[in-house]
């Protein structure tokens, strides 16, 4: 299994390219799934969860090609109505294939996700809006089979804005007649790109002065081009690296907007921004790192996704700060690994305390999910001495040549393979 060696103490300096946004990308690849027509998607970064996507596909019945972040999907007979596990069990995701499937089929058949390094993340949400939308939801033998004689629209209110969930029921929600509405929905910016996309395939949704998702149900939906948004967690990830460092990084390509919150906490925290339409400079800082309070939420709020990164630029504040996990019940994996690498963390429940140290020194460690992993990256940037972070395996599920970008911007890290490379 491949690890990084990441020698420390390097100020990140230069300008990144931030890719086009995973958690856009899956759910439109798995959207192309509601029509026979070929859909052509741009901007699709080069990430694990992608491949998997894309192989799903496949087992599904679809054609795919996919070059330079260009991605074809296209009719190629007629498609399956069930996932193996094997597929499923790689990539929560896996399971949104349900939505259109059952819009096209009136049947699905897939595995229930299981739970995950993260949290227990049940899938509860999506199957009582399948059952609104006139669905019957049976699990055996660890998978659900969700059919319907006749699918009907329905007005639901999620009781959590589940992105999953949202995307989910939206997909299906495109070819039922009639008008569905969905409230309390996520408001995620890769929702927004998830409907925009959806909308050029010819559905009819809508959203409201009440911010619920109106959808009018059409009868087919059709092939459409569309480049995927720029990736949110990228960008916020890139950024705390550069403010980590003591780095000057140009982050470009972004809608600095959809990190409204994290510029604005990483300001008290002392940093200098500046901020167009499609970048953020962070400019280098050698003052002390202020503690700023983070409470994770649903967008606009912080994202949870960045509450490792944020953990990772506390430990060198000059105070104490507290990061309240609201999303997932546990997602502190990375506290202990960073607590080896000289942090002070005190987590309890939902709550993480972290005291700032002056430096954090360089250590062996794992990687235990995707963005715990890349905080981990983030510590072996600021420590002195050569840091070693295992199971890369869950950052390639989320991060596009990254070690390129970190070398670009002068960092010292390689990836190696201690069963295959000489060492
Ligand atoms: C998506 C993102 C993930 C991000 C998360 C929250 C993708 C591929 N992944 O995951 O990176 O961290 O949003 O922003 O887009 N829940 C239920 N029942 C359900 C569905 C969700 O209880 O049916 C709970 C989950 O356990 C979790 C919370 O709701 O505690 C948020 O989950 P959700 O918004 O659904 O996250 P995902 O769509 O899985």
């Amino acid at each position: 299994m491949d690890r990084f060696l990441i020698t420390g103490g390097k100020k990140l300096r230069g300008t990144v390219h931030i890719s086009g946004s995973k958690n856009a990308a899956l759910p439109i690849l798995v959207a192309t799934l509601l029509t026979d027509d070929k859909c052509t998607l741009h901007r699709v970064p080069n990430l694990r969860d992608v491949r998997t996507t894309l192989k799903i596909l496949e087992y599904l019945g679809k054609k795919v090609t996919y070059q330079n972040n260009t991605v074809t999907v296209e009719a190629n007979g007629p498609l399956k109505k069930d996932l193996p596990y094997e597929l499923v069990k790689q990539m929560r995701a896996s399971f949104w294939v349900a939505g259109p499937l059952l819009a096209r089929f009136h049947e699905a058949d897939i595995p229930l996700p299981g739970g995950c390094a993260i949290g227990v993340r049940p899938v509860d949400i999506h199957l009582k809006g399948f059952e609104q939308l006139g669905a019957t939801c049976q699990v055996e033998s660890g998978n659900v089979l969700i059919s319907a004689r006749e699918l009907k629209p329905a007005q639901i209110v999620l009781r959590f804005p589940s992105v999953g969930a949202t995307q989910n029921l939206l997909m299906c929600a495109c070819l039922i007649p009639g008008e569905t509405i969905l409230e309390n929905t996520a408001k995620e910016p890769e929702v927004d790109d998830v409907i925009l996309f959806l909308n050029k395939m010819g559905a009819q949704i809508k959203t409201d002065e009440k911010g619920r998702l109106i959808i009018h149900g059409v009868q087919k939906m059709h092939g459409a081009e569309h480049t995927v948004v720029a990736d949110r967690i990228e960008t916020g990830s890139f950024i705390l690296a550069a403010a980590a460092t003591r780095g000057d990084v140009t982050v470009a390509d972004c809608v600095p907007e959809h990190n409204a919150i994290l510029l604005s906490d990483l300001r008290e925290a002392g940093f200098t921004l500046d901020v167009t339409d499609t970048a953020v400079r962070v400019h280098a800082y050698e003052g002390e790192i202020n503690p700023v309070r983070i409470r994770t939420a649903p967008y606009p709020g912080f994202a949870t996704d960045l509450q490792a990164p944020w953990m990772t630029l506390m430990t060198l504040c000059n105070g104490t700060a507290e990061i309240d996990e609201d999303i997932f019940e546990n997602r502190f994996m990375h506290a202990p690994e960073l607590v080896r690498m000289g942090a002070r963390i005190y987590t309890e429940k939902s709550v993480a305390r972290v005291t700032g140290v002056k430096n954090l020194s360089a250590a062996h460690v794992q990687a235990s999910d995707l963005r715990g992993g890349f905080a981990l990256v983030m510590a072996g940037l600021c420590a002195e001495g050569e840091t070693e972070v295992e199971r890369v395996y869950h950052i390639d599920r989320g991060y596009e040549n990254l070690e390129q970008k970190l070398t670009a911007l002068g960092a010292q890290i390689r990836r190696y393979n201690p069963d295959k490379d000489e060492f």
